[in-house]
């Protein structure tokens, strides 16, 4: 049997895995049922990245909320009738907990009756195969898929299967999903599960759709890869104007999503990882009338993502004239500036920016500044005792980062004079070895202040240059993120080895000692009888 939870465990992320255990814990206190569901489970098996996190709690998940927040959740949606909370947990995971469910379908356009169930009941109500599935995360069962569908199958012959043949009539969004996930993954729907869609459009049950269910669609459009793919296969069979009728692919500033997604990667490259869905429905809306924006706003049920993507302009202004102005007048107060703004700011203002200026300093901030770091004389500060051991030591890397940026430390020698005195004193001298009568016991005394007068940044002898720093530990950390913002270089080279005459204060003796002590200590002997 395939063992899941080391799947998922390899596969979260640190945040996920967090966000995990978080919602776990708050299941456990209100004596929950937990199990991971739907897409995480699906792109644990297939290997695709894992989005978001949906869990399905057998209780009222709407009862996890104020515990949830007070460990650093932020609600973005609490739905009365499903009972069901969209989360975002920290690290910017999304969540969404929802309460098992059963749901009947009395007549196609009517919300379903809904009611409390057990977690295999809700798997019923799902849409394809492939989401069916559920994975136990309590005591006794841990582990344990629930795939009553044979999802498992469906993922290995990638296709996309509903459940049952009223599956599309029942819940019309389901044709939605179905050109979705079939776009993402060019996985075709499976033969009669594509025979039921085409008589779905064919009679119109797209009509039936619920509302509630078209703003969840244009929510998820905005977290994927490919978002106008997506859009565009939405066009093609006829579902974009469900979402809004003047949406279409013409409306879309495609070249700024082309940047935007350019400018991600690059981003993620460096270690930043900025959450896109708000800049993404904004390009993907760029030509859109007012009252079809605030139409597709209202209709979205995660409340944090719209006010996300209103604040979008406003922020960016703000941003640009900070980057305009005297807080941004040397490159280095402009990287201090970029270093504590939102990785998402910075994004959208790289691709929005109107002034020539305002662009390049961000440019900068991503290239050419970021080659000043391999001017951090490293091996000189190592021998310096300047190293990540130090409190301090963080404030003096990025001190003299700044500085070089600045053009105030203009060369290796100007910097060193610079790092000088603010070397730490040398560490205080060993202990003095024990006073032994005799030859060796002299020779042993007489090393320690050898060894204490060792000069401080003398090449070879600080100790310190044994524990060499790296250019990734001495590099300026972004406030915003905690992602090293130049790639980690080869460490410093290590100060060449001192010469063996300072012994070490381990209290016993030198070996050579020891040797002369034992050619000698018989003779004595022998002369004394
Ligand atoms: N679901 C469903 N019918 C819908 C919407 C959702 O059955 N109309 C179920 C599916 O089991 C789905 C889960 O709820 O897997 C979560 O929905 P959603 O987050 O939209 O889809 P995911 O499968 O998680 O896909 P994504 O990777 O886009 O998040």
């Amino acid at each position: 049997m395939a063992d899941y939870i080391y799947t998922l465990e390899t596969r979260l992320s640190p945040d996920q895995q967090k966000a995990v255990t978080l919602v776990l814990d708050a299941a456990k206190a209100a004596e929950m049922n937990l199990y991971l569901t739907g897409g995480a489970i699906r792109d644990i098996i297939t290997g695709f990245p894992i989005r978001d996190l949906d869990f399905t709690v057998q209780g009222n998940a709407l009862k996890l909320h104020k515990d949830l927040e007070r460990a650093g959740a932020v609600v973005g949606d609490a739905d009365d009738e499903t009972r069901t909370l969209l989360l975002t947990l920290p690290g910017g995971v999304r969540a969404e907990i929802a309460m098992a469910r059963s749901e009947r379908y009395d007549k196609p356009g009517k919300a379903p009756q809904i009611a409390p169930a057990t977690i295999s009941e809700d798997l019923r109500r799902r849409d394809f195969t492939v989401n069916a599935m559920a994975l136990s995360m309590n005591e006794g069962s841990r582990g344990l898929l629930m795939d009553p569908f044979n999802g498992t199958a469906d993922i290995e012959a990638k296709v996309i299967r509903v459940l049952h043949n009223y599956a599309f009539l029942e819940d019309p969004s389901r044709m939605i999903r179905a050109t979705r996930f079939s776009t993402r993954f060019h996985w075709p729907l499976e033969e009669r599960t594509q025979a039921r869609y085409e008589s779905g459009k064919e009679n119109g049950y797209i009509e039936y759709i619920r509302s509630s269910s078209i703003g969840y669609e244009i929510e998820q459009l905005a977290y994927e890869d490919d978002p106008y793919g997506v859009l565009k296969a939405y066009e093609k069979e006829g579902w974009l104007k469900v979402l809004n009728p003047r949406w279409s692919t013409a409306k879309v500033d495609t070249a700024g999503l082309g940047a935007l997604m350019k400018t991600r990667q690059q981003m993620n490259e460096l270690g930043y990882t900025p959450e896109v869905a708000p800049a993404v429905l904004h390009f993907l809306t760029e030509r859109l009338g007012d009252k079809d924006i605030s139409d597709l706003r209202r209709a979205i049920p995660r409340k944090d993502l719209v006010e996300s993507w209103k604040d979008l302009d406003a922020n960016a202004h703000s941003l640009a004239k900070r980057l305009s102005g005297k807080e941004a007048g040397t490159p280095g107060r402009t990287w201090q500036l970029l270093s504590s703004a939102r990785p998402e700011m910075i994004l959208f203002l790289a691709i929005t920016a109107r002034q020539q200026a305002v662009a390049q300093k961000i440019k900068n901030f991503f290239t050419k500044w970021r080659q000043v770091q391999q001017k951090i004389p490293l091996p000189e500060m190592t021998e310096l005792r300047i190293t990540p051991q130090m409190p301090e030591y963080a404030k003096i890397a990025n001190d003299v980062f700044l500085l070089l940026l600045d053009g105030k430390l203009r060369s290796r020698t100007e910097t060193l004079k610079y790092l000088k005195p603010l070397a730490p004193p040398p560490p205080p001298p060993p202990p003095p070895a024990p006073t032994k009568r005799g030859r060796g016991g002299k020779a042993a005394a007489a090393a320690v202040p050898a060894a204490a007068s060792a000069k401080p940044g003398a090449k070879g002898k600080g100790k310190t240059a044994a524990v060499p720093a790296t250019q990734a530990q001495v590099a300026p950390v972004p406030a915003s993120k905690p992602a090293a913002p130049a790639k980690p270089v080869s460490p410093a080279k290590p100060a060449k080895a001192a010469k063996p005459r300072v012994e070490k204060p381990t209290g016993k003796r030198p070996q050579a000692k020891n040797k002369a002590k034992r050619k000698t200590k018989p003779k004595l002997q022998r002369k004394k009888k």
